[in-house]
């Protein structure tokens, strides 16, 4: 059966190089759904087309729709993790303002395009230099994975942020603002996008089933919940893969459509860390890698996504915050290529340090 793999940065957010998907850097988005609705890919037949169908991001939405009604707005940084809706927030903003003339008005291109930087730069002056279409006075250029830009030409996009800024404005889009140089982040209003909770998730992926006529067992929502790790992108993806192959979704399908572990397991195996059974525990471990083909990326974020919910009384919360603390150096060292077999077994190990002796 089918698994659910993608380019995605690690569960807790260090970033991993995507590959470009799309042929060139200019994405106009003409004609984004296929002919048949009923073969869209869920992720884009159910983004909300305007700001005010947006779920959560409460911080962002807001200020976004003033901008909107206001017609005038900066330059935009959006930061934050895969799948929490920057695109959207983009697309919604642009849909916005502009009504039925959006398309005219919005470019959006990517910047770790392979066809080089320069590519970038000669769409971005052309489409910069010309004018806008209708009466805002301005346009939108989304620039996607502006973090994947060396420092130099960031420094030329400075310039053309400021050259042009009278007919266009920025919206930047990436992973890490820090990777972003602070002469752009200055003149930016920045905007930072968070993981959704499962609540959200949930209330976008009901949507979606409901519209699309499909049952799902609540087990199996939550295990998609906790496979998707607050990226509503893997989520709706997880939903739509999910299904094809059964209607009603069960736990089952879920688990053999994804190799994220089941709480269940993970449970288990941490549970025999925690009593001080490091053997036992790694041995959970290995049967976990035989059989579900999990990587350790994919272990990594069912252990953070469990850790919070571990008795307090077996591990005090101060003991938490320090594990998902090591947890993150752990998602650090295996996007940096560690062995991920060790890495996985050093969580174990400290678990059973810290708890065993402690008992
Ligand atoms: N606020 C939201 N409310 C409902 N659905 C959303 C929201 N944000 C994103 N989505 C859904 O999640 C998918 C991924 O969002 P996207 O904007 O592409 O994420 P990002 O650009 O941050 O990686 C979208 O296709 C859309 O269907
Ligand atoms: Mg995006």
């Amino acid at each position: 059966m089918a698994r659910l793999t993608d380019g995605r940065p690690g569960p807790l957010g260090v970033a991993r190089r995507r590959h470009a998907f799309l042929p060139g850097p200019v994405r106009r988005r003409e004609s984004s759904l296929p002919a048949d609705p009923s073969t869209a890919v869920w992720v884009e037949k159910y983004r909300p087309r305007s700001l005010a169908e947006m779920v959560g991001q409460e911080g962002i939405v807001p200020l976004l729709r003033a901008y909107a009604e206001k017609r005038s707005l900066p330059h935009l940084l959006f930061a934050g993790p895969p799948g929490t809706g920057k695109t959207t927030a983009a697309l919604a903003l642009a849909h916005d303002l502009f009504g039925e003339e959006w398309r005219q008005n919005f470019l959006e291109l990517n910047a770790s395009d392979e066809r080089g930087i320069d590519t970038v730069r000669t769409t971005i002056k052309e489409y910069a230099r010309s004018a806008p279409i209708g009466g805002i006075g301005f346009k939108l250029l989304f620039l996607d994975e502006a973090d994947n830009l060396t420092a130099e030409a960031q420094g030329s996009l400075r310039r053309m942020m400021e050259r042009y800024s009278s007919a266009c404005r920025f919206v930047l889009s990436c992973n890490y603002s820090s990777r972003i140089i602070d002469p752009i982040q200055s003149r930016c209003a920045v905007f930072r996008f968070r993981a959704f909770t499962p609540a959200q998730l949930r209330t976008q992926l009901e949507r979606v089933a409901a519209a699309e006529g499909v049952q799902v067992e609540p087990e199996a929502f939550e295990a998609m919940l906790v496979a998707s790790g607050g990226d509503l992108r893997r989520a709706t993806n997880l939903l739509q893969l999910t299904a094809t192959y059964a209607n009603p979704v069960s736990v089952d399908t879920v688990k053999r459509c994804t190799t994220t572990p089941m709480r269940s397991e993970v449970e288990e195996m941490l549970g025999r860390a925690i009593r001080g059974d490091f053997l036992g525990a790694r041995e959970r471990l290995y049967r976990l890698i035989a059989e579900t083909g999990a990587s350790g990326e994919d272990i990594l974020r069912a252990v953070h996504a469990y850790v919070p919910d571990l008795p307090d009384a077996v591990v005090p919360p101060e003991r938490k915050v320090e594990l998902i603390d090591f947890l993150g150096e752990v998602d650090f060292r295996l996007a940096m290529g560690a062995s991920e077999r060790l890495q996985m077994e050093t969580i174990l190990a400290r678990l059973a340090r810290r708890t065993g002796t402690a008992r």
